[in-house]
């Protein structure tokens, strides 16, 4: 059916309009003032909204097998749980470890969405070493639509990559024209220093930021960075935690690397006191990067507003209590993650807008159009235009509410930002033209996502 979402006020980066947009077939075929309203269409009032583009997380874990345990949500779970929170797309990190086939591995972790997401996705493929067949199942997975890396400078024979294999991996990314995204700190450095305050007798969760300081995940910037300098590729450094690590990575940029910056929601949110909180209180606040000293908090949201932060993700990755208690003995083995795929758009909107620390034009790009940019799905997502997929949300910005895991739909046991007020909420979220949420409920079809193929553009 079509479907006709009156009189809104539509935003997009560089644009503020109050207008009606017409859907056929997926795909937004119409945007004016006072469109007709052809039989059989499906008519919402938009009246005293925002209409936003479908908000899209880059950087989610659904399937992860990790430290001794898997993360909580099924594609099932997370994809409602993103929908209702205004996240149409997401992209998973598909995430094989160093013992695994690579290309094995892509197939698994598309074999756990497919026909089960409720929203569209993509993943960006681990490359967790480099042996003699990567270059050719690397390839494989890009002309499947594939179109970006990750490696990991951290986790050290499990995820992570040497030197060499960074090298080889840039090196070919910018032969295919694929942006290569990093969790970047010294994994040498954080084996060092865990081993030293575990023989101190220091294992508790409040010893997890220590054994990762700061100046470690600045060096893994800064390294990314020079490689990347070195090889012409294009990086994204994944989940920047610091205003150190953000000066490795700005002060790249102005050398002229290419070199782009996620944050993430707990980062802005959750300074290190929540993990010192004693037992598993401070477990369940446990994240590589660590969540740092409050101060960084002031440098991430300026550089966000300034646009030198590109996008917020979540690094959505749930452990429940039981999960977190394996590390109740050494926060070495504390499964490292915090849930937030559900509260990314509200708590930025209500912390970023409505505290006055973001503009709108810098929200929906943070939390939209700068990812499609760089990942290759634009202009199908992040943005509202004729011949784009008509992923879209209605935004109420009088809805107050709380977070809370009793109401939360993602599958886990506590919320990383319990008792937080939401000063804004998705009334209509639609997928394709299809309605998937209204007002906090999952109205919608499940398994409706897509996997999206994506072009290389990073040449
Ligand atoms: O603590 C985190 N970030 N867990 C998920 C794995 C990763 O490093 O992204
Ligand atoms: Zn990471
Ligand atoms: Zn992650």
């Amino acid at each position: 059916m079509a479907l006709l979402i009156r009189n809104g006020e539509i935003v997009t980066v560089g644009s503020r309009v109050q207008a009606d947009i017409y859907v056929e077939n997926e795909t937004i075929t119409g945007i004016g003032k006072d469109l007709e309203t052809p039989p059989n269409t499906e008519v919402i009032d938009a009246s005293g909204k925002l209409v936003f583009p479908g908000f899209i997380d880059p950087h989610v874990h659904i399937y992860l097998p990790f430290m001794a345990t898997f993360a909580k949500d099924t594609h099932e779970t997370g994809s409602i749980a993103a929908l209702i929170g205004g996240t149409t797309t997401y992209i998973e990190m598909c995430c094989p470890n160093r013992n695994d086939d690579a290309f094995e591995g892509y197939q698994l972790w598309k074999s756990k969405a497919e026909g089960k997401s409720a929203c569209d996705y993509a993943f960006h493929m681990s490359v967790t070493k480099f042996v003699k067949e990567t270059e050719s199942q690397l390839r494989q997975i890009v002309a499947d639509g594939t179109a970006s890396f990750k490696i990991f400078l951290a986790y050290k024979n499990f995820f992570g990559v040497d030197d060499g294999e960074m090298y080889q991996t840039l090196e070919l990314a910018k032969r295919l024209g694929v942006i290569v995204t990093a969790h970047c700190e010294n994994a040498e450095l954080v084996a060092r220093l865990q081993q030293k305050l575990v023989a101190e007798g220091k294992t508790g969760p409040e010893w997890h930021e220590p054994s990762r300081p700061e100046s470690v995940e600045a060096e893994g910037t800064g390294r990314f960075a020079t490689f990347l300098e070195n090889t012409g590729a294009t990086g994204y450094v994944v989940h920047l935690s610091c205003e150190k690590a953000l000066h490795a990575a700005l002060g790249a940029k102005a050398r002229g690397v290419k070199i782009n910056v996620e944050s993430v929601l707990p980062h802005f949110l959750l300074d290190k006191s929540y993990a010192e909180r004693p037992g598993v209180e401070g477990m369940k606040h446990v994240m590589s990067p660590p969540l740092r000293a409050k101060h960084n908090q002031a440098a991430l949201w300026n550089a966000l507003a300034g646009g030198s932060i590109d996008t917020v993700g979540t690094d959505h990755c749930p452990f429940d209590t039981g999960q977190k208690l394996l590390g109740k003995d050494s926060f070495v083995n504390i499964p490292n993650g915090i849930p937030g795929i559900e509260d990314r758009v509200n708590l930025l909107y209500t912390h970023g807008m409505q505290r006055g620390r973001l503009d709108l034009d810098r929200f929906v790009d943070a939390a939209s159009t700068r990812a499609a940019k760089l990942f290759g799905l634009y202009p199908r997502k992040g943005t509202i235009a004729v011949a784009s997929d008509a992923d879209l949300v209605v935004y109420d910005t009088n809805y107050r509410g709380v977070v809370s895991a009793k109401s939360h739909h993602v599958n886990n046991d506590y919320s990383g930002f319990e008792g937080m007020l939401i000063e804004g909420r998705p009334s209509v979220v639609t997928v394709r033209g299809k309605v998937q949420v209204r007002d906090g409920k999952f109205v919608g079809e499940r398994g409706r996502g897509k996997m999206l193929k994506r072009e290389p553009s990073h040449f």
